[in-house]
């Protein structure tokens, strides 16, 4: 099987291959808030979704990232958005046609935009980390709840096909693993230096400007998320998702977490650590009752001086088989162990793919040492899964990852589902890794179920 490649932003999709998803749908006055890396990722998504009218764009770095937004949707929609610096203004010239608001700035500033543009009468998709802080994020609960507006998180793994698929028919319906009783999960990436500002001074931010919205200088505010105050470090950044994962496929919250970090890579000149948040973080979270009703230990990983060990994933191992879960769709795999009953059936089914045709190649050493498992493949057809078309080699091209949450969220504006990862939801990955991040400084911490909820 040839695995397919998930679209990205270079991909040009031809017309047609998107109609399904929100054609029939109304026409929704959209504004985005903060069209840096990531809004520009789901700007690129939204851009081929029909019914869509881009009212305006707000970003406080205009030469640069908010110029650029504005100029995409001219060029791919003709379509003139205003440009906003302050999204105060926006709301005060637009809130009362907006039908969603899409926000993706620095976590600091998730609470207060979303706060704002729920009372404004405006639903939002908010990016996660829902905030920097504890109290940010209740605060967006309680503004959802009191305003009635919809309120998603950007945990986009909660729309993807593949994810529920493996929720719904292999860890439950078919209980490929047996028992869980164990899982980890990393999220490795090779050494890479801060963000530098631009060469160019055109596009460079003046110390005033930059002032006014919180950041001190320019490699602050373009290194935000390794900043107290602005950002949680690694573990919020990339463990969010992942740990939110661990808790919706376990159907569980966490009872207990240890975690240990370090910053002792990233130096200053004078040998000082060059961040306020740790390099690398490892952490265990207990489980005391799973959606089997068993104890589960979770270990997770976050390290940014590596990439070994096969970069992003999340694994679900239990006494008759592993589920090996990522966004790359080439890094899922799945194992039986070599004493539970045989897949045959599952295969017949289409319920799972073949196996790996070279197998476990591994021999054993020793003999208290168990033999390599083989691998098998998710089946080539996942309900939900889009093809949108092939690439230049002739691979199958997927629906980028974030565009599933993105309709998601549309299609609950429209009125037609609803919302995958709702404020309420998300706040309980919130306070898990917040609860990671403080077992670090204070050791092994216990989970209240009042953590978790919002009152
Ligand atoms: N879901 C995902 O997979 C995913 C991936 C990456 C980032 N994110 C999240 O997206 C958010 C943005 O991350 P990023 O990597 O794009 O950061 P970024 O620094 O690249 O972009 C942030 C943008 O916000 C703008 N901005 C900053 N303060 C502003 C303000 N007060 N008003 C208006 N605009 C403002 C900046 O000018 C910049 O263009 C973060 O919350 C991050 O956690 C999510």
């Amino acid at each position: 099987m040839k695995t397919a490649s998930v679209a990205g932003g270079g991909l040009v999709l031809s017309s047609g291959m998107l109609k399904a998803a929100g054609a029939s749908g109304k026409k929704l006055n959209v504004a985005m808030v903060g069209v840096g890396a990531e809004g520009r990722v789901l700007l690129q998504s939204l851009l081929k979704l029909p019914n869509l009218n881009f009212v305006a764009i707000c970003d406080i770095w205009k030469s640069y990232a908010q110029r650029y937004a504005i100029a995409m949707v001219k060029k791919t929609l003709k379509q003139d958005a205003k440009g906003y610096e302050d999204y105060k203004l926006l709301i005060k010239n637009h809130a009362k046609d907006l039908d969603a608001v899409f926000i993706a700035t620095p976590d600091c500033w998730h609470a207060p935009m979303t706060v704002d543009f729920l009372e404004a009468g405006v639903n939002v998709y908010c990016e996660k980390m829902m905030s920097d802080t504890l109290e940010g994020a209740r605060k967006m609960v309680l503004a959802a709840r009191k305003s009635g507006k919809l309120l998603q998180i950007g945990h986009q793994r909660k729309s993807n096909p593949r994810y529920i698929y493996a929720r719904e028919k292999l860890l439950r319906g078919a209980s490929i693993c047996g028992n869980i009783m164990a899982c980890n999960g990393q999220w490795n990436r090779a050494v890479s230096f801060d963000l530098q500002p631009p060469k160019n001074q055109k596009y460079t931010m003046s110390t005033e400007e930059l002032n006014k919205y919180g950041y001190k200088n320019m490699h602050q505010f373009l290194n935000w998320r390794w900043y107290k105050g602005f950002g949680g470090g690694a573990i919020s950044d990339l463990g969010a998702h992942q740990i939110d994962i661990f808790g919706w496929m376990l159907g569980a919250r966490p009872s207990r977490v240890m975690a240990s970090g370090s910053r002792d890579y990233y130096k200053k000149p004078d040998g000082s650590p060059a961040h306020d948040w740790d390099d690398n973080v490892m952490c265990i979270f207990e489980f005391d009752k799973t959606f089997q009703g068993k104890k589960a230990q979770v270990f997770y990983q976050v390290l940014t001086t590596t990439s070994a060990g096969g970069g992003y994933f999340e694994s679900f191992m239990g006494d008759q088989g592993t589920l090996k879960m990522s966004e790359n769709p080439a890094l899922i795999k799945l194992f039986r162990e070599n004493n539970a009953p045989k897949w045959d059936t599952l295969i017949e089914e289409g319920v799972i793919g073949g196996s790996d045709a070279s197998g476990a190649s591994v021999k054993i050493a020793d003999s208290r040492e168990s033999a390599a498992l083989v691998s098998y493949n998710f089946p080539d057809k996942i309900p939900g899964v889009v093809v949108i078309g092939k690439d230049k080699d002739g691979n199958t091209v997927e629906k980028p990852i974030h565009m599933y949450h993105l309709e998601n969220f549309l299609g609950a504006v429209r009125g037609e589902n609803k919302l995958n990862c709702d404020a309420e939801h998300a706040y309980e990955a919130e306070a898990a890794v917040f609860k990671a991040r403080e077992a670090i400084e204070n050791g092994p911490l216990t989970f209240e179920e009042s953590d978790f909820v919002v009152s």
